[in-house]
């Protein structure tokens, strides 16, 4: 996803860039489905009560909208708000300002296998939109097990992203229906095709154009590394366009 030319240029390590951040900053609620509908499922997921304390991690943040969605229905919950690009993370601090002493912003590296075993105290849940297709299948494998071992009995690993879809009929479906969303958003968010034409013209419709920095994996395969990982209610709760929201619960202690 994300500028080409600007992917191009940068270190290996550096794909997403911060080209990339200026332009989902900008245009992110339009490049993603149904955006409100997301938000409204993971909190209807998240295995907490209105006024619960807990904490909830979101896992490459970006300008911080779950985190704030959460912080909003879930009025003693904290949140850890993870970002590796800097532009993400001060955005995210102005986002999330009216929260105040209840999240913390912290920089990490997706890749970095040591990151969820340095988070301070117990976490309830992970949650995480359009980030971990960045990392291929064993990583991702590795990292669902290592947050199972993060996760309070009870608490859950959400997950929105993109996946790979199963056949090539699949992946023109997706590819087709995501550039509809996005035209229709365009229109619907900001009253014209602006959006939608950068969107096109930049490649982001990553069925269209694959690009080295993506690495979405199918479905099947990530409900079965949750399972195997210790997840129960391992399911998916909503999907168009290519963008699946699925996840599972660390079963709680029993005796
Ligand atoms: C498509 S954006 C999604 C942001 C946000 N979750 C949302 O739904 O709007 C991907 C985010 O993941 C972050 N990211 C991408 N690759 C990363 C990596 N390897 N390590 C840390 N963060 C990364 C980017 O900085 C960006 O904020």
């Amino acid at each position: 996803m994300g500028d080409a030319q600007d992917r191009r240029e940068a270190p290996a390590e550096e794909y997403w860039g911060e080209s990339a951040s200026a332009a989902f900053l900008d245009y992110g609620a339009i490049y993603t489905p149904e955006r409100e509908r997301i938000a409204r499922a993971f909190l209807d997921l998240i295995p907490a009560e209105r006024d619960e304390r807990f904490v909830a991690v979101d896992i490459g943040t970006g300008q911080g909208w779950l985190s704030a969605a959460i912080l909003r229905a879930f009025p003693a919950a904290r949140a850890l708000a993870l970002d590796g690009s800097p532009a993400m993370l001060d955005a995210a601090r102005r986002l999330l300002a009216p929260f105040a002493g209840r999240v913390e912003l912290h920089p990490f590296r997706l890749e970095d296998p040591a990151w969820p075993d340095a988070l301070p105290g117990s976490v309830r849940c992970f949650v995480s939109c359009l980030v971990i297709h960045h990392l291929d299948g064993p990583q991702k494998r590795a990292l669902y097990a290592r947050l199972h071992g993060r996760l309070e009995p009870g608490g859950a690993l959400l997950i929105a992203d993109v996946i790979a879809p199963a056949s090539a009929h699949g992946v023109r479906h997706a590819a087709r229906a995501w550039d509809a969303a996005v035209e229709r958003q365009s229109l619907a968010i900001a009253g014209d095709l602006g959006a939608y034409r950068k969107f096109v013209e930049e490649g982001w419709n990553l069925y269209e154009h694959p690009d080295p920095i993506d690495k979405p994996s199918p479905l099947p395969d990530q409900l079965r590394w949750l399972d195997e990982a210790g997840f129960a209610g391992v399911d998916v709760f909503w999907m168009q366009a290519g963008h699946a929201l699925f996840g599972g619960y660390k079963p709680a202690r029993t005796g």
